[in-house]
């Protein structure tokens, strides 16, 4: 962070008035007003600073702006209130010295802003934590509910304050808030029923009216209309910049965090409408018996709702507005009330009502904040109290206030005037005296015990007799004719009476800040601050656990029959207190100037700061603060705190104090100037030199603060050390112990090992020998053994010798014979390869001879032998050819390869024919017997019906089956079966043509090798049975019918009922089997089968002819047969599609 040095950085105008030159009110100001203009709000005198209320929020009071003034010295930066804060808290904090804020300046200067950026600003530097952050969240928020309740808008300020507030913020030793006390004085409470002009009532009755929810107000029985209640002044009910209804809820929420409970919040409206309704009650008169007027209420409606909002009886309020009792001793009298005291009556029960609120509302935000601890605290109090203020009409409070503010002055005098310069004389320090205006004149005018104003007003209210605001004016007149501050038309020394700015019922007083004119009335009625009894009880009866709390005066029980203490009277009493516990403080000022009547920021009214600098008496402080010295200190704490500086004083100094003090600083080298001895005290003069102390020392305690540590880091390493070393013996010895423990432990067990091992070293050596000697003895029998062997071996090798030798001699013999035979054959072949090779060459020689002898002849016979060879090698391509391209084995695969060659034609056909003819003998090969006979009868009837019949076609793919009826599986033909002995070639149904009408009868057909026979198809019973020798041939037509005639020979047995003529789908099979049964059988002939489409049936005697026509197709596909006349049977087959 950049760090400024000097409030003199960057300065407009100059920051300290001290360092104004020359210095003269018209610089001042000038002074003043270009810092203002340029948004410079804060100047400093000295430590005082002055702060002129800006009319605007200004960028200034950011959490950095917080940080920056944060732990800085007061002069290091330009000049700021947080400047003060810092300065006063950690004077408090480092220093422990109780501080006070003490902010002055008339109404609208900016002392209430001051104040809460002041406990902001401690709030922000503070400790934190979560208890910590609590306790300044309530102390900071106990502002706004007594802003609302003791804060309204006058002519001078938008949020005047009309009571005066002093807080003590309670701090533990680190500096952390612990709480807080709130003190309050005197409450403007007059304005709960009359407002000024242009002024408003306290802030809190619009706030609820414009702020609380439309339920609240129903419960409260109010109206959200300013208008409705005659409390409310109207004509400045709204104030531009003010948010009522938003600020309202701020009071709300500040009420919540504070502590204050629901219920509690709840008694505390109730009471504020309480106000409100009671403001609206009227009187009208009553005439009486006796003559005079008694009061009623006029509308009973407000009192009535007001009665139950607190809970009081309606008659027993009612009452007290029309009666008053008074007792005196023994006595109690009861007296009417007219309606003038009635109303007096009502105002002074709503004053009351309220500033007792106000008290209560103070008394338990206490509760809230106040410390938990009873550790001692330090204080830092702020006061902040109602301003200097000068109306067009001022009364009793204006008068009480006027007064505080002057105390205030008195103890910045006090402070910074009389006693600075009182010191200087009282400490030998040479000083030329300034002068100043001392205004405890004024105090004393007002407080003085014997004839003060106060004291002199309170006589008056207590003396007996008429008392009247004139009478106290007179009892003025008369005592304080004399001094100069008091002016009075009718005073005795006549000085005022032709001031006709001074009417006859004012008197004036010249406070420090101007002259003031008060009017009496109302001085006694306010200083009294009589509430009629009968209202108090009235109150105490009140069902209401707050109001009951407010008036307890009224409990019947404790009735008291001393008149109460005057408010002058209190207020004195309070001031006083609160003057003696600031003095006990270290004073922080902040004198607020008000740059306009305005209130408007930008306008520097001059006349009006010229005024309020002259009355506060800055000028005079300016002077003073040049001429004196900036910081005091007796010798003791000043040695005390700085004697670290310099190594004599370091750490002890023997002798006298200052003595010790004159040493430190001429170590330091402090120029002679900077600093005066008093009697007692060191005088620094200028600020520099003691932040240059303090920054040294600071320095030297964090070296110190090393120093320290180093020897507490030594003491504590050594005494660590030490104790290390104690018990490093400690170890040593037991882990020497245990060290020599092992070790022995190990020698022993080595001693037991090596033992063990000698031990069996020496056994096995032991062993070794005897080993040795039992090998040995072993070794001679196996030498021996060895020995026998090799010569056993030797002889056997010997003779092995021999035996190969003889062997080798007949294999060398056997190969020497070898040799030689080769040798022979080799030239036996030689010579005979050479007459060979004689030979070849006489065959070539002869062949050489003959071929050129008959070179001729060759030639003629040469092409012959071409022509052969060349046929010969086509020949012999074409079969090698035709090898490969052989046709399947299948005889009805009709594939056969093209021929090459036409001259090859015949062969190739013939080849085709032979080929076919051997596939067909090979296929055959492979039949069974039964299959053989198959193919035999169905060569057979191809051989009888081929091309003749055009049944047959159709019949050679249809395989032969015989038994088509299963005769002898089929139980329903059993019978039949056992019937015919011998096994049946053929059974099947066939049709007996009926020679009547040609019709079909179906019969079983059995053929065996002997005999056929017809059978019932149903029955199975044996119609006829004819050996086939009897059957001589049979006739069947060309066509596709299955028609057959069995003609029977002539004269046999069989033949006497006449041919058969029947129909059979197996027609083919039928013939065919019967044709070879006659073929293979030896004893008969051949049987004959007749083809012709008309043959003559022979039916007992008649011979009937069977003839046969084609039909055509559309006559119907079925074959029919007709019995044209006796002697014909017509067939119609149709024709074939
Ligand atoms: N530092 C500031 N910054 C901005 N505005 C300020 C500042 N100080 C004061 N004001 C304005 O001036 C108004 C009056 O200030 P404040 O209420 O503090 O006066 P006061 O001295 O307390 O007067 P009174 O004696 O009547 O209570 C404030 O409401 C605010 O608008
Ligand atoms: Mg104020």
């Amino acid at each position: 962070m950049e760090v400024k040095t000097s409030l003199l950085d960057n300065m407009i105008g100059v920051g300290d008035m001290v360092l104004l030159e020359p210095l003269s009110e018209d610089s001042f100001l000038g002074n003043l007003k270009k810092r203002f203009d340029h948004s410079e709000i804060y100047t400093y005198i000295g430590s005082v600073v002055i702060s002129m209320n800006p009319y605007r929020s200004l960028p200034i009071y950011t959490p950095e702006k917080v940080e920056e003034y944060r732990n800085r010295n007061f002069y290091e930066l330009s000049p700021h209130i947080y400047a003060l804060a810092d300065e006063a808290y950690r004077s408090l904090r480092d220093q422990d010295k109780d501080q006070c804020i003490l902010i002055t300046g008339e109404s609208g200067a900016g002392k209430t802003e001051a104040s809460k950026l002041v406990m902001s600003y401690v709030a922000a530097v503070c400790g934190k934590g979560h208890e910590v952050n609590k306790v300044k969240e309530q102390l900071l928020q106990s502002n706004p509910v007594l802003e609302a309740f003791g804060n309204a808008k006058t002519v001078r300020n938008d949020n005047s304050s009309r009571f005066g507030k002093y807080m003590d913020i309670e701090f533990d030793f680190k500096g952390d808030p612990l709480g807080g006390v709130i003190s309050n004085y005197l409450l403007e409470k007059s304005r709960v029923v009359k407002q000024p002009r242009g002024e408003r009532n306290f802030h809190v009755f619009y706030q609820l009216l414009s702020g609380a929810s439309d339920d609240t107000l129903r419960k409260l029985k109010l109206d959200r209309d300013f208008s409705k209640y005659n409390y409310l002044s109207l004509d400045s009910a709204a104030v531009s910049g003010l948010d009522d209804a938003a600020n309202f809820r701020t009071v709300r929420n500040a009420m919540q965090i504070v502590g204050f409970m629901e219920d509690e919040v709840q008694s505390v409206l109730e009471l504020v409408a309480a106000v409100l309704k009671l403001g609206n009650i009227e009187f009208k008169p009553e005439s009486r018996c006796n003559g005079t007027d008694e009061s009623r209420v006029k509308d009973k409606n407000d009192l009535k709702e007001m009665c139950e909002l607190l809970g009081i009886e309606q008659s027993v309020l009612e009452r007290a507005f029309s009666y008053r009792t008074v007792e005196a001793k023994m006595e109690k009298v009861s007296t009417t009330l007219n309606v003038a005291q009635a109303y007096y009556a009502r105002d002074a029960l709503a004053k009351n009502l309220y500033s007792r609120l106000f008290s209560w509302l103070v008394t338990r935000i206490n509760e809230s904040i106040q410390a938990q601890t009873k550790a001692r605290h330090k204080v830092m109090g702020v006061l902040d109290i109602y301003g200097f203020e000068i109306f067009e009409d001022n009364s009793f409070e204006q008068f009480i206030i006027n007064y505080c503010n002057e105390k205030l002055q008195q103890i910045f005098i006090e402070l910074t005037l009389r006693e600075e310069q009182e010191e200087y004389v009282r400490e030998g320090i040479e000083w030329t005296n300034i002068e100043y205006f001392n205004n405890a004149i004024i105090c004393d005018l007002i407080e003085n015990n014997q004839n003060g104003i106060l004291a002199m007003l309170d006589e008056e209210c207590l003396r007996p007799g008429t008392v009247t605001d004139e009478t106290f004016l007179d009892k003025l007149n008369t005592i304080c004719a004399d001094h100069q501050h008091f002016e009075s038309r009718l005073n005795k020394n006549s000085k005022f009476l032709n001031d006709h700015s001074l009417p006859h019922n004012c008197f004036r007083i010249q406070h420090y800040a101007g002259k003031v004119l008060y009017r009496v009335e109302g001085f006694v009625d306010k200083n009294n601050d009589l509430l009629y009894r009968d209202l108090s009880q009235a109150m105490y009866k009140a069902n209401h656990s707050l109001i009951k709390q407010l008036f307890p005066e009224g409990n019947p029980a404790k009735v008291n029959l001393k008149r109460p203490l005057t408010a002058g009277f209190q207020f004195r009493a309070s001031v006083g207190t609160l003057m003696r516990n600031l003095q006990t403080k270290n004073p922080n000022y902040i004198r607020c100037i008000k740059p306009n009547d305005k209130k408007a920021s930008h306008i520097f009214t001059d006349s009006l700061v010229r005024h309020q600098v002259r009355y506060l008496g800055l000028m005079e402080n300016v002077r003073v603060r040049r001429a004196g010295y900036a910081f005091r200190q007796p010798y003791e704490p000043c040695l005390e705190r700085y004697k670290m500086l310099c190594k004599r004083t370091w750490p002890h100094w023997k002798g006298p104090a200052r003595e010790g003090v004159e040493v430190l600083m001429a170590d330091l080298q402090i120029p002679t100037e900077e600093i005066s001895y008093g009697r007692s005290k060191i005088f620094i003069r200028n600020p520099r030199t003691l932040f240059f102390l303090e920054e040294k020392r600071k320095q030297c305690l964090q070296d110190l603060a090393t120093l320290i540590q180093k020897i507490y880091r030594g003491w504590k390493c050594r005494t660590h050390f030490l104790l290390m070393k104690k018990s490093q013996i400690v170890v040593a010895a037991w882990y020497r112990r245990y060290a020599q423990q092992k070790k022995y432990r190990n020698i022993k067990s080595a001693t037991t090992m090596v033992q063990s091992y000698t031990r069996g070293w020496q056994a096995r050596k032991l062993l070794r020998e005897l080993k040795h000697q039992k090998r040995c003895e072993e070794a001679v029998t196996t030498i021996a053994a060895f020995w026998h062997g090799t010569q056993a071996r030797l002889e056997l090798r010997r003779l092995k010798q021999e035996v190969r030798n003889k062997h080798a001699v007949t294999v060398i013999w056997a190969y020497w014979q070898g040799t030689k035979a080769r040798r022979e054959l080799r030239r036996l072949k030689e010579e005979a390869r050479r007459k060979h090779a004689v030979a070849l060459i006489w065959a070539y020689w002869q062949g050489l001879k003959v071929r050129r002898e008959y070179r001729k002849f060759f030639r003629a016979n040469a092409g012959k032998k071409i022509y052969d060879f060349t046929i010969q090698r086509i020949i012999q391509k074409y079969f090698l050819g035709l090898k490969s391209s052989m046709p399947s084995m299948s005889p009805i695969d009709r594939k056969w390869p093209a021929r090459p060659y036409g001259f090859l034609d015949g062969v190739h056909t013939e080849l085709r024919k032979i080929f076919h003819h051997w596939r067909c003998k090979k296929y055959r090969d492979q039949f069974t017997e039964e299959k053989k006979a198959v193919y035999e009868e169905k060569l057979e009837a191809s051989e009888i019906f081929k091309d003749k019949k055009a049944l047959y076609p159709n019949s050679v793919s249809q395989p032969f089956k015989g038994d088509y009826l299963e005769i002898s599986k089929n139980p329903k033909y059993q019978k039949l079966n056992s019937a015919v002995d011998e096994k049946v070639l053929l059974a099947d149904v066939v049709n007996k043509i009926n020679r009547a009408n040609g019709k079909g009868t179906p019969r079983i057909f059995l053929l065996t090798k002997k005999n056929f026979v017809l059978a019932d198809q149903k029955t199975g019973q044996v119609k006829a049975s004819i050996p086939l020798p009897d059957v001589t041939s049979v006739s069947v037509s060309t066509q596709k019918d299955g028609f057959f005639a069995l003609k029977l020979k002539e004269g046999s047995a069989s033949a006497v009922k006449g041919d058969f003529l029947l129909s059979s789908e197996h027609l083919i099979e039928i013939i065919t089997k019967l044709h070879r049964i006659g073929a293979t059988a030896a004893d008969r002939e051949k049987l004959k089968v007749d083809i012709s489409d008309e043959f003559l049936v022979q039916f007992k005697q008649d011979k009937v002819c069977v003839k046969f026509i084609q039909s055509s197709p559309k006559n119907g596909n079925s074959i029919s047969c007709k019995r044209k006349n006796n002697r014909l049977l017509e067939v119609s087959v149709p024709t074939s599609p």
